[in-house]
């Protein structure tokens, strides 16, 4: 186990992702934890992590988690469905600090569907993954369920091509076995594609529900942190700091684009960037 220290609510929640994806839900978080301090590393030199092997992922996974632990995170969010499918237990066991991991919404999306047709866009890594298999069987054995896989799209998110006529065109292929088969709900299985989710909701028109759950992995990230002790109760708002394996003025301005601010971006720790 690593970093068995006490760990302090004042302390900063490390974030991961791939690449800028898991800044759909660290805007869900500090909105609801203003006063929390975050760290949010993006892993661009080694994205798209949906076509690496899962101990491809893991590595690069756990040697990030290293780091931030390192910086002195109380929490990690594995704010990446590919990277969680890959990783989340084998953090579990190494990190005494609380780690939260994505998944898609199925559980939502069976709720919700009336057609009791559900659609899901994932990465292959996360299509292919044990845990979408145990997802499916664990909460939709009574609904049709359209799985897609979507290579290309996050590539596109990363180049902030969220409204282009390249995007469009892979987003209706991608599409179009969900809607042939009439789903009524689609979850986004993917924490790049709430970027995308305006043009898919012009897409698939308003008949169509779509599940993303970042606002859900927030809310549970403040319940484990309540649970633990480590909820930061200060009126003061938090720092945010954003890492990136990328090219810096690239990232720079790519992050400040989706984060709605100019931000500055640290090359990752030392260490944090072997393969
Ligand atoms: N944001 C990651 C996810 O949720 C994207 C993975 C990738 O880099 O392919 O799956």
């Amino acid at each position: 186990m690593v970093d068995d220290i006490p760990l302090h609510s004042d302390a900063p929640i490390g974030v991961m992702d791939s690449g800028i994806g898991g800044l759909s839900v660290l805007r869900e978080i500090r909105q609801l934890l203003p006063a929390e301090s975050l760290l949010y590393v993006a892993d661009s030199a080694h994205l798209p992590y949906g076509d690496k092997s899962p101990a491809f992922v893991r590595q690069r996974v756990t040697r990030i988690a290293e780091s931030l632990s390192a910086m002195g995170a109380k929490a990690l969010v594995v704010a990446c469905n590919t990277a969680t499918a890959a990783a989340v237990e084998s953090l579990r066991e190494r990190f005494a600090l609380p780690v939260i991991g994505m998944e898609p919404g199925v559980k939502p999306a069976v709720l919700s569907s009336k057609r009791r047709v559900v659609g899901i866009l994932a990465t292959e890594g996360m299509v292919r993954s044990n845990r979408m298999r145990e997802l499916v069987a664990r909460f939709a054995h009574e609904v049709e369920v359209v799985i897609q896989p979507c290579p290309g799209l996050v590539e596109q998110v990363e180049r902030h091509a969220l409204h282009t006529p390249e995007t469009a065109r892979l987003l209706r292929g991608y599409l179009a076995p969900i809607v042939a088969r009439e789903a009524d709900t689609l979850v986004l299985g993917c924490t790049h594609y709430p970027f995308l989710q305006p043009l898919i909701e012009q897409l698939l028109g308003p008949s169509v529900t779509v599940i993303n759950t970042g606002g859900a992995i927030a809310r549970h990230l403040k319940s484990r942190l309540e649970a633990d002790g480590l909820l930061n109760g200060s009126a003061t708002p938090g720092t945010v700091r954003f890492f990136s394996s990328g090219e810096e003025t690239v990232q720079q301005a790519l992050i400040g684009r989706l984060w709605g601010e100019v931000v500055a971006v640290a090359p990752l720790p030392e260490g944090a960037d072997d393969v």
